[in-house]
């Protein structure tokens, strides 16, 4: 069986435990047994990989942490800089017990990454190569742009913005669907050294209204409408209700440059306000298509991106230009092994860091060819996304648990019926994927002959962090095996001490990385709190994980009041502060729960106000709410009536208790007599299937 081979097997990385067991499973036929769960990189696979053996991986990983401003200096020299980073390569204070959390890498090296990820490249004579493969939403539509095309587009809008004033260290707010324009918008912003933040387009207007207030943008990009699947959503009346909404609050936004998706609707039915909309057709093909670099620190700002946390109010996550650069580039190399000559794609949306990092950024500073998909996956029928695999013989193909799940409900013939020989390399990220949905992936879709990459990581890390390198180790299907070059990854107990060996705890991370995040925009005081401050001395993930013996890695999920909905992160309180503006709503208590799909579905808990009737159109308003408050992607999968909630005397929900009746673990409720009132949880139960 060309699956596993024997080799190579004999060194794990420090603290990684026995290796008597690896030895021991490779005599295995077809897949190994449970507790033996090994799957090996086929010799063919090995033999042209970049990192070939674990002894390869460990002896980069080894300089990669002995040296870490050699291995990654020797990186980044690959890379063009205008004038070279100082004398120091990376400077950090990751203990907030010394003094304010700081993190600099190439700190005075001058460069810019649109520079690198299109210049660079055509000089490098691969302009004729197809930067970016587009598929639309209809079956039949597309289009392309090869890296020199790619490159006069991003002129073109760049130099727009810079005739409309837009400079150096401004925000720019992009809220656009998978469109090339999107990978193009964020580009010309770093082209100009503008910071881009790219709300993606399934928020609310409510959402790209708070947004815009916190980063103050005087333009923002959009368009007018787009086709998903069936659907056509009106993108453009999303954004007039934003920035409605943003002046009241006193930032009101001068430009929306919005183009017209004649595919999805007309100038006609778009509404329009003189003054501040324009159509990005009429005015930018009158700019040249070349223009000059802002050349700008490494450790200038790149880009913003909110995400969730555990309060109410999204968090704007930093990240800047050199190290970030690095890092991305670099991880999208190693963990998907990648060669000139493959076609990869990413499916997830430019809204989310993967959309960053794994569309726009890490592939083009690797010169590779992109596929950006418009549309929905499982649109026209779930043989869709196995379809544009053949269309564009894509050989790396990236996505999230949750479309691997929704695909494999459906008949194998959707997948069997398209070649998919092109295939050379599956990956996955979002959340953790669990084994059966891992081997159907590796087993139908990849043909049992694609490693898949299993990818940890966070907005918050810019790029991977424990993946895979698929042609070097043996995986275990639900595990994201180890650590990337340069990232100590450690897992603490409660108290923050570190354990070694097989154990379960917190993640942390020990020492900086090139991609790590640089602040939260204008809350350097909630970054040092949120990441720093529960394990002094580290950055916390916020994820729990454990550590099996021979030192793979296990991500357990969120251990704080994030919820992880479909790859998609949503805090609990964001869902709260939804339900609790409806009118007839006094207080609210969200938990994720177990879903088949989803990974965790959203179980809202509702107290309503004195006398107000429970009613199947009272649960839809307040679906409703959040929809309107957050986006679709938030709506709760379930409202429980709740006459009151479960909380101790001082007042604090205990949410323990709440996830146990959300999950009808009844008999796990625990002990409830510090409630201050214990017989809430027998009301609640009474009220579990109305
Ligand atoms: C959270 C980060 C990073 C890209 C997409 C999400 C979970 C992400 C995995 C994985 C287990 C994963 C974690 C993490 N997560 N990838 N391969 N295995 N869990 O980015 O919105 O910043 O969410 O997603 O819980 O903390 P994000």
């Amino acid at each position: 069986n060309s699956l596993r081979h024997v080799e190579s097997m004999s060194q794990l990385p420090s603290g990684a435990g026995k290796i008597s067991q690896l030895n021991a499973v490779v005599l295995g036929e077809s897949l190994a047994s449970e507790e033996n769960d090994l799957v090996f990189p086929s010799k063919e696979f090995s033999g042209q990989a970049l990192v070939s053996s674990p002894q390869q991986y460990m002896e980069m990983h080894k300089r990669s942490m002995d040296d870490p401003a050699a291995f990654w200096s020797d990186i980044a020299s690959e890379f063009y800089w205008k004038q070279k980073w100082g004398d120091q390569v990376f400077s950090e204070n990751l203990d907030v017990r010394k003094g304010p959390i700081s993190i600099e890498w190439f700190k005075g090296g001058i460069t810019n990454i649109c520079y690198n990820c299109l210049d660079k490249n055509v000089e490098a004579g691969l302009g004729d190569k197809t930067a970016i493969h587009w598929e639309g939403n209809e079956l039949g539509v597309d289009a392309s742009l090869t890296y020199s095309e790619l490159l006069q587009r991003v002129c073109q809008l760049a130099n727009y913005l810079k005739d409309n004033g837009v400079k150096k260290g401004d925000a720019v707010v992009i809220y656009l669907p998978m469109l090339m324009e999107l990978p193009i918008a964020m580009l010309a912003c770093a082209r100009i050294g503008a910071v881009h933040s790219v709300v993606f387009a399934g928020f609310s207007a409510d959402s790209l209204a708070q947004r815009i207030v916190d980063c103050k943008p005087n333009v923002i990009l959009t368009c007018n409408a787009v086709k998903r699947g069936p659907k056509t959503i009106n993108l453009k009346a999303i954004v007039d209700a934003a920035l409605d909404q943003s002046s009241k609050d006193g930032v009101s936004v001068g430009i929306c440059l919005t183009y017209d998706n004649s595919l999805a609707t007309t100038r006609e039915n778009t509404k329009w306000q003189n003054g501040r909309d324009v159509w990005w057709q009429d005015v930018i093909s009158q700019y040249p298509t070349s223009c000059e670099v802002e050349w700008v620190d490494a450790e200038d700002p790149l880009f913003l991106l909110y995400t969730s946390g555990s309060t109410g109010k999204p968090k704007g996550v930093l990240h800047t230009t050199g190290g970030y650069m690095i890092y991305t580039a670099t991880t999208f190399k190693y963990a998907f092994d990648y060669k000139s000559t493959d076609v990869y794609w990413c499916t997830a949306d430019c809204g989310w860091i993967t959309g960053h990092s794994y569309v726009t950024y890490g592939p083009m500073l690797n010169g590779a060819t992109v596929v950006v998909f418009e549309g929905a996956p499982n649109y026209p029928d779930p043989g869709r996304c196995w379809d544009i695999v053949d269309k564009y013989k894509v050989s790396i193909f990236y996505t999230a648990p949750t479309l691997v799940r929704s695909l494999m409900r459906d008949d194998d013939k959707f997948v069997t019926r398209h070649s998919r020989k092109s295939l050379r390399v599956l990956g996955s990220v979002g959340e953790p994927i669990n084994p059966s949905a891992w081997r159907w992936f590796f087993n139908v879709v990849g043909d049992s002959r694609c490693p898949i990459s299993d990818t940890w990581w966070q907005t918050e890390t810019g790029g991977f962090m424990i993946t895979p390198l698929p042609g070097a180790w043996p995986q275990k299907p639900g595990s994201a095996t180890f650590p990337f070059f340069g990232v100590q990854p450690v897992i603490v107990d409660e108290k923050g001490n570190e354990i070694e060996g097989e154990c379960s705890g917190y993640l942390c991370v020990k020492g900086s990385w090139p991609g790590a995040f640089r602040t939260l925009f204008g809350d350097h005081e909630r970054y040092e709190t949120t990441y720093f401050k529960p394990f002094a001395g580290y950055y916390f993930s916020g994820d729990g994980c454990s550590r099996d013996k021979d030192g793979y890695y296990w991500l357990t999920g969120r251990v704080d009041d994030v919820i992880n909905v479909s790859g998609h992160r949503i805090g609990t309180a964001e869902v709260e502060s939804a339900l609790v503006l409806h009118p007839q709503c006094a207080e609210a208590a969200v938990v994720g729960i177990e879903h088949e799909v989803k990974g965790q579905g959203i179980y809202a808990f509702v107290t309503l106000l004195e006398g107000v009737p429970y009613s199947e159109e009272l649960r839809k308003s307040l679906v409703l709410m959040v929809r309107n408050q957050i986006g679709a992607f938030a709506a709760p999968d379930r409202i429980h009536w709740a006459p009151g909630l479960p909380k101790t005397r001082s007042g604090k929900i205990m949410r323990r208790i709440l996830r146990k009746i959300a999950s009808r673990q009844l008999e796990e409720l625990g002990d409830t007599s510090t409630l201050a009132d214990p017989s809430v949880v027998d009301q609640l139960i009474a009220l579990a299937d109305v």
